[in-house]
């Protein structure tokens, strides 16, 4: 060996990223991104009309609850350390203009004062505001026709979108989450609660939510598939990112809390240009699809589900998300708890 390479052996020490990674105990304490139970959502679906518990074909594991059963589920998600949970109701009716969505007992808003009344502030009650589960037509939005074709309406949605955040607001729910991607929807339901004294209820916007597949699940979970066309007119086309910057300096310019982008693991980049771009909180929603596929490829055997779930979520923190709503939260929570996952 060399006179020279001998000399640099003694002066320059022999980085190894090896050390760092050689006991769970190192790599826990290293760790860039965490996922604890507190910032974890869970999606429910409330169905009205229901006695008991229904399980949905599409999503393993998951069902849809009555109220009664909701509030048991609350206490288990609170026992695991999951705090948040975000409402999707399933009415009795749907009708042309989805009215059911903004009655002061529509499921939403029963199941919103009983979990309010039972649990109080233990708990953060999301809500989303949208109007496809409500409507005959299955669009987010009011339906007319124009020059021989139907469109839905931006101007009159925000309107109706106002009212029911405001029904969410005044039977308690802590955060209201618009899913819709009208324009302006934001600064009209900041306006309505506001004027009505709600000034503290906060807004989850789904800033970036992408005409995607992987809402296939969901859509027959709560009976909201379009009965006509589909939903590229209003939601983001997925090619584009930094479209995803305007959608979210619009929201914050007119009032939102929290953005949110949807779905999660094939858009880590619009995630991370976010957390470059803006200070504001951002939620990742981990949606139906990306669940059933996580799903259905352990029970084939082909997948460690816990090990999966971790992966994925770890990954959409590690892009900058603060919070992630996931399908999988009361599993992984007792799967931490058990001491399961890696
Ligand atoms: C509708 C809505 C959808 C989801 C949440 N709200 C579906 C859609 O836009 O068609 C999808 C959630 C999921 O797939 O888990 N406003
Ligand atoms: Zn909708």
């Amino acid at each position: 060996m060399s006179e020279s390479i001998e000399l640099e052996r003694r002066h320059f020490p022999i980085i190894r990223l090896r050390r760092l990674r050689k006991s769970k105990v190192i790599r826990d304490l290293t760790a860039e991104a965490k996922v604890t139970p507190s910032s974890l959502i869970m999606p429910i679906f409330v169905k009205d009309g229901l006695d008991g518990r229904e399980p949905i074909d599409g999503m393993p594991g998951q069902e849809r609850l009555s109220i009664r059963e909701l509030l048991k589920e609350v206490s288990e998600l609170l026992d695991l350390g999951i705090k948040a949970i975000l409402l999707f109701g399933i009415p009795l009716r749907k009708d042309e203009l989805g009215s059911s969505a903004y009655d002061r007992n529509g499921i939403v808003q029963r199941a919103v004062r009983e979990v309010k009344k039972n649990f109080g502030e233990e708990v953060v009650v999301i809500t989303d505001v949208c109007l496809c589960q409500y409507t005959s037509h299955g669009h987010c939005g009011i339906v007319i026709e124009k020059d021989m074709k139907k469109i839905i309406d931006n101007d009159s949605t925000i309107e109706v979108l106002a009212k029911i955040a405001l029904s969410h607001a005044e039977a308690g729910a802590d955060i209201v989450a618009p899913s819709d991607m009208m324009d302006g929807r934001v600064w009209a339901i900041r306006r309505s609660l506001d004027s009505a004294g709600y000034t503290d209820t906060a807004i989850m916007s789904y800033s970036v939510k992408y005409a995607s597949s992987l809402y296939g699940p969901f859509r027959s979970a709560a009976y909201s598939k379009p009965a006509f066309g589909d939903r590229r007119s209003y939601q983001m086309d997925p090619r584009n990112l930094r479209e995803a910057l305007r959608e979210v300096e619009l929201d914050i310019s007119e009032g939102t809390d929290i953005v949110m982008v949807k779905p999660a693991s094939w858009y880590l980049d619009v995630i991370s240009l976010i957390r470059n771009y803006f200070d504001i909180p951002i939620a990742a929603y981990s949606v139906s699809g990306e669940y059933t596929m996580i799903k259905l490829m352990a029970e084939k055997g082909l997948i460690d589900e816990k090990q999966a779930v971790w992966e994925q979520l770890h990954s959409i923190r590690r892009a900058g998300a603060d919070t992630v709503i996931t399908y999988h939260a009361k599993e992984y929570a007792r799967w931490l708890r058990d001491g399961q996952l890696p």
